[in-house]
């Protein structure tokens, strides 16, 4: 019989569940356990010595599943804690999502201006600047940090005039230039959900980089048969349920979410 040994995937709430669909895309009879840290979500705001250790401890929590490997599906953790997350959990493999998608970025660039959307905390870090730069030291780059839209994209406001209006609002300092970038790193797991607002908004010629979608590439070698999903949260199942299908295309309903705590584990 087939153990349990599912693919560790965590978020600081419901926007990982677009990691978990380009994994289970990848691979769907792989199993999956998925932790979104609904009670102490937002991590972009968040020092980087909180965000290093809310992950380690998820990292501990998530290895009593024993999974046959972790991602990272929140690029604000894996800016702060990906060296710490690979440490706790060596000798598994730990998927980040930041250099997957600067090397994306860097491969479909033709002006070799790149923008980077992302939280305060990934974007004050310079780690997306200093991966594209450290694979093309000539690529320029320009950012902006938008938490708003987190909690646009957790509220379920995906679309509609003020999602339109906030997007517009961040991407005016990089796309309202004479020189603009023409590939688009959607930073934070939490923006994909905005993607139709992102292409009408900066048109076909902007190239948009999902780095959940980028990062699944990096996952190699699975041979799961069951392709069971386990869905767990750290706080209010109902919330979580209720705004996962912009993420996920499998409805959830709030009984399909296990809530834990894992502050118990140290
Ligand atoms: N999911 C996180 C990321 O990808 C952002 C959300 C938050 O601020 O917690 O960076």
């Amino acid at each position: 019989m087939e153990t349990f040994s599912p693919v560790a995937v965590f978020d600081s709430g419901i926007g990982g569940l677009s990691v978990l669909q380009a994994l289970r895309r990848r691979y769907p009879q792989e199993s999956y356990v998925y932790l979104g840290d609904t009670a102490r979500l937002p991590y972009g705001t968040k020092s980087p010595e909180t965000v290093q250790r809310y992950s380690r401890n998820l990292c501990r929590f998530l290895l009593n599943y024993n999974p046959k490997a972790i991602v990272i599906a929140c690029n604000t953790a894996s800016t702060h804690a990906l060296d710490a997350v690979r440490a706790l959990a060596a000798p598994l493999p730990v998927i980040g999502m930041i250099g997957p998608a600067a090397a994306a970025a860097v491969r479909e660039t033709r002006n070799g201006h790149v923008g980077v959307i992302a939280t305060p905390g990934t974007i004050r870090s310079g780690i997306y600047e200093k991966e594209l730069k450290k694979i093309d030291p000539r690529v320029r780059v320009s950012s902006q940090a938008c938490q708003m839209l987190v909690a646009l994209a957790e509220e379920g406001w995906s679309s509609g005039p003020i999602a339109a209006a906030t997007i517009r609002q961040y991407l005016d300092p990089i796309f309202d230039t004479a020189e603009v970038p023409d590939t688009l790193i959607l930073g934070c797991t939490h923006f994909p959900v905005f993607e139709a607002l992102f292409r009408e908004i900066l048109g076909p010629s902007v190239t948009l980089i999902n780095s959940g979608e980028v990062a699944a590439l990096q996952l190699s070698g699975m041979t799961g048969t069951k392709g069971q999903v386990k869905i767990l949260a750290t706080d209010d199942p109902e919330r979580f349920a209720a705004n996962a299908s912009k993420f996920f295309d499998q409805g959830l309903v709030a009984t399909d979410i296990g809530l834990v705590d894992v502050t118990a584990v140290s």
